[in-house]
């Protein structure tokens, strides 16, 4: 089989190259592209050339606009990278007769409510990153490709920045620190998001897998439980304490502040709770809780 990556440097790119590596030939690229081929979603001539070129059975999209707070101020760079790139490999894919994985987020619903997010729930962005997400799910459903869009939330990586090291880091300079608490998700590792991706494969594409239960679509992906960025910072302190670190600030001295005390270009969904009741029954899966794969990450970082 061949797989064609694109973004393979970013959280989940990076996991995914790792994950994917045993399902066949992996071509992955950057946007700086390798060997003549253009990795870069601002290119779209480009990136339909590359497709041509690989003619891969299986598109992996882990590349988009991530930057919420500059997307507002950028729309259309995000609306390219984010909605006219995946239209560009979705109907390059329906062309091939290829698959196309691509991840979505739960920023394209408003945050309203508590329940858990459906694939069957209206979207609602508050956002211009939400909205340009959402329009790329839209460009993919449109072109009639084979499809798999993996909506997720609260991505995390042992690889480069994230929440927990800027939690440990101010936990070190500080004497105390405010965190948001009204805004409830699950931190979800990218290196699931890759596993679960490479799961879903290996079931739909032959020789191995042929599951004509999958259908093409839409799948809530995220860890299982939930808590808000004031618990996951708790859950970050405390873990670290008890591994011997040295903090000035532990969990008790975490202030708990709405989101509106911290205001940011982008308005941040309150609830991006995502139901994945139709991921784990199509494919079979049991979703680790959050605090499993935070504690693995913190092992890695501490
Ligand atoms: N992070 C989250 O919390 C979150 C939550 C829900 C959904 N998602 C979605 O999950 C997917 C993966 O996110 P992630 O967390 O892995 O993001 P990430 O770490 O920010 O990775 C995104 C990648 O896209 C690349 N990229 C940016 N502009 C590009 C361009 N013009 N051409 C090619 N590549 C470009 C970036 O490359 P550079 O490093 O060179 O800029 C980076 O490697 C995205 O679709 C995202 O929307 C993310």
């Amino acid at each position: 089989m061949k797989i064609l990556l694109l973004g393979k440097s970013g959280q989940v790119g990076w996991e995914l190259q790792r994950a994917l590596s045993v399902l066949g030939e992996v071509v992955a690229l950057d946007r700086h592209g390798a060997e003549g081929l253009c990795g870069d979603l601002s290119d779209l001539p480009g990136l339909a050339q590359t497709v041509r070129r690989v003619q891969p059975q299986v598109i992996v999209n882990a590349a988009a606009h991530t930057a919420v707070d500059k997307a507002e101020s950028e729309p259309e760079m995000a609306r390219t990278l984010n909605a006219l790139a995946p239209g560009v490999l979705a109907r390059e894919a329906q062309q091939l007769g290829a698959w196309l994985v691509h991840y979505s987020t739960d920023y394209v619903f408003d945050g309203s409510g508590s329940r858990p997010w459906r694939e069957t729930d209206r979207p609602n962005p508050l956002s211009v990153y939400g909205q340009t997400k959402l329009e790329g799910e839209q460009q993919i459903l449109a072109s009639a490709c084979r499809h798999l869009i993996f909506r997720t939330s609260w991505i995390y990586a042992a690889r480069g920045g994230n929440f927990a090291k800027t939690m440990l880091r101010l936990a070190r300079e500080r004497e105390q620190l405010s965190v948001i608490d009204d805004q409830i998700g699950a931190p979800t590792g990218a290196d699931l998001l890759a596993d679960v991706t490479a799961h879903a494969l290996r079931q739909i594409l032959p020789p191995v897998g042929h599951n004509y239960l999958v259908q093409p679509g839409i799948y809530h992906l995220a860890a299982g439980g939930e808590t808000s960025w004031h618990g996951y910072a708790c859950f970050v302190l405390d873990a670290a304490r008890k591994a011997g670190q040295d903090l000035r600030v532990g969990s008790d001295k975490v202030l708990p502040i709405p989101g509106s005390a911290y205001p940011t270009p982008a308005r941040r969904p309150n609830n991006s709770r995502l139901d994945t009741g139709k991921l784990c029954a199509t494919f079979g899966l049991s979703l680790p809780d959050w605090r499993q794969g935070v504690a693995r990450m913190l092992t890695e970082i501490l």
